[in-house]
């Protein structure tokens, strides 16, 4: 079963990246961008972590890698909750800002919320020997879609001075959490 709690260290970690957008901007606009821009930022470490979990701990087994392994569950649940704050500031941010946006630069986001639906309801052991082969098969792309996102939305930031420091920030966070992976990937092959 594993503990519940990452669930709400996600949620809690998103509701603290608005209250912090809406604390600190100027006007609606600027403030729902922030709490936009601060959810996507804290949601990040806590996606890595389930993205990673099982390598890290493949790679240095001890107490703290093996409850994030046992509990990777919760954390992806937890990635979920923050995302969806992810979602309902952004909508707040592209409202106030008057923003249109076409259908073409909604459909990866948008299909990375489908995949975080996916993910979310499919982490259940009822699930998991229900779609046997499947599951892994899902999870498995989904997790690295997701990753895939966000290394497209930091990178695409890197070529603004403005923009630069998060960057650097997410590329650099995505890029260490997929050397963990291949490490333990390899390490597996070798043993
Ligand atoms: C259709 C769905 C989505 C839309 C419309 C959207 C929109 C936005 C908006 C408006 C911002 C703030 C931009 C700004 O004011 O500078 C933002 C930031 C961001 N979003 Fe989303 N988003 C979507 C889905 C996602 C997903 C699924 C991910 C990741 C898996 C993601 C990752 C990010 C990142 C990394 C940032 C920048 C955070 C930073 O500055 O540190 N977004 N998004």
């Amino acid at each position: 079963m594993g503990k519940r709690w990452p669930l709400a260290v996600g949620f809690v970690a998103g509701l603290s990246a608005v209250w912090l957008g809406l604390a600190t901007g100027h006007d609606a606009a600027d403030q729902w961008s922030r709490a936009a821009r601060w959810t996507a930022r804290i949601g990040l470490p806590i996606f890595l972590l389930t993205y990673a979990a099982s390598s890290l701990g493949r790679l240095w087994p001890g107490g703290l890698t093996r409850s994030l392994w046992q509990d990777r569950r919760w954390w992806g649940l937890g990635f979920a909750a923050c995302h969806t704050v992810h979602l309902y500031a952004l909508v707040r941010a592209l409202d106030a800002k008057g923003e249109e946006r076409t259908l073409a630069s909604l459909l990866p986001g948008g299909l990375a919320y489908a995949v975080i639906l996916a993910l979310a309801l499919t982490s259940s052991d009822a699930a998991m020997r229900k779609l046997r082969r499947n599951w892994k098969r899902l999870h498995s792309a989904g997790i690295h879609y997701i990753w895939l996102i966000f290394t497209l939305a930091y990178a695409g930031r890197l070529m603004n001075a403005d923009t630069r420091p998060e960057a650097i920030y997410g590329v650099g966070l995505c890029l260490a959490a997929l050397a963990v992976r291949i490490a333990a990937w390899r390490k597996g092959k070798r043993a």
